[in-house]
């Protein structure tokens, strides 16, 4: 059997931070920001808000976009960089928040990756018989961790959630193959110290993250004995408009075919291929049975694509 998913959800915070807004606390401009990144605006979580507070309410809206009861989630896997506690796992509130009967549930820390890390491990609970649905969510606050008179930094992140009910089926739907990797030799490129601020050398992530999802994504294909033809559309995580055009470049294909919405929400870490997906599935740019590519990268050094059969 194969695994389908069956409901998407996402979650935007309602407030907006505009680049107009950052011109007024930092020295950079709606100009730069737009032309280095591809950001016009993002999202920002209330101080009270937390990252389940956010996954909750997309999580409502997967579920019941699948049709499934919430006693039928047997696991709920939290990607997240930015958790409510050290420990109990965000997965853990989120699963009480949502009054499901006493799932697995856990914390997935690979940064951007963590949604794709979560849906391979999703997939793989799947096929070895172990649970029926899992949900498996991307959820950040990374506004709580930002320096704000960084502008290198500041000006790159927003918040958001996106949820996906991953299931077993019968149909065509599944995960077609997976790559991937990690590198922990790379960790002072990206990262956040426990009760520190995030950190980032830009100019070294940018080009490490290219050749990596352009390397994993080719392996990809490979493992699943397809080409770029036979895929409908490529979501790279949402870091940069340029890493995304750079990868459309690598891949050799046409930058129509590579989704982009960074220019709305910024760069929203592991929130930010499930909230893309949502994207492309309500803007009707695939139907069941398309193959996709998803792509992404981040801190750690993390990095894979998959090939999804959606
Ligand atoms: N406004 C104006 N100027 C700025 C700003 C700003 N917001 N930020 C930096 N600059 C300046 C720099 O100070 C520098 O000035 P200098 O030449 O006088 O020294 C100049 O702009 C160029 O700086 P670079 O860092 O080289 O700019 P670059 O074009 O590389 O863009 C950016 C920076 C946007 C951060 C880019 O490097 C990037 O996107 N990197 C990858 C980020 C990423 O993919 N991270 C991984 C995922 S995130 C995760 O896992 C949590």
């Amino acid at each position: 059997m194969g695994v389908e998913i069956l409901g998407v959800g996402k979650y935007i915070p309602p407030r907006v931070l505009t680049n107009s807004d950052l011109e007024k606390i930092l020295d950079t401009s709606d100009e730069w920001i737009i032309t280095r990144t591809g950001i016009k605006e993002r999202h920002i979580a209330e101080e009270w808000e937390k990252a389940s507070d956010l996954a909750l309410k997309a999580c409502e809206e997967a579920i019941e976009n699948s049709k499934l009861n919430k006693k039928d989630i047997e696991a709920v896997i939290v990607a997240t960089s930015t958790p409510d506690m050290i420990f109990p796992s965000t997965a853990c509130f989120l699963a009480d928040k949502l009054g499901l009967n006493k799932p697995m549930a856990f914390d997935l820390s690979a940064a951007c990756s963590g949604f794709i890390y979560g849906l391979t491990i999703g997939s793989s609970f799947l096929k070895s018989g172990q649970f029926k649905n899992v949900l498996v969510v991307g959820t950040e606050v990374f506004s709580q961790i930002l320096d704000w008179s960084d502008r290198s930094t500041a000006v790159i992140f927003g918040d958001g959630a996106g949820a996906v009910v991953l299931s077993l089926t019968d149909s065509d739907s599944d995960i077609l193959s997976a790559e991937m990797k990690s590198d922990g030799s790379h960790w002072g490129s990206l990262n956040c110290p426990v009760g520190e601020k995030l950190r980032m050398r830009g100019r070294e992530t940018f080009k490490l993250a290219i050749k990596s999802m352009e390397t994993a994504s080719k392996k990809a294909l490979e493992k699943a004995n397809l080409t770029l033809d036979d895929i409908k559309l490529i979501i790279p995580h949402q870091a940069n408009i340029r890493i995304i055009n750079a990868i459309a470049e690598r891949l050799n294909v046409p930058e129509e075919k590579v989704f982009s919405n960074i220019h709305k929400y910024g760069n929203t870490s592991a929130a930010s291929i499930p909230i893309a997906l949502y994207d492309v599935i309500k803007e009707g740019k695939i139907n069941k049975g398309d193959n996709i590519l998803l792509t992404a990268f981040g801190g750690g050094l993390t990095w894979g694509s998959i090939v999804l059969r959606y």
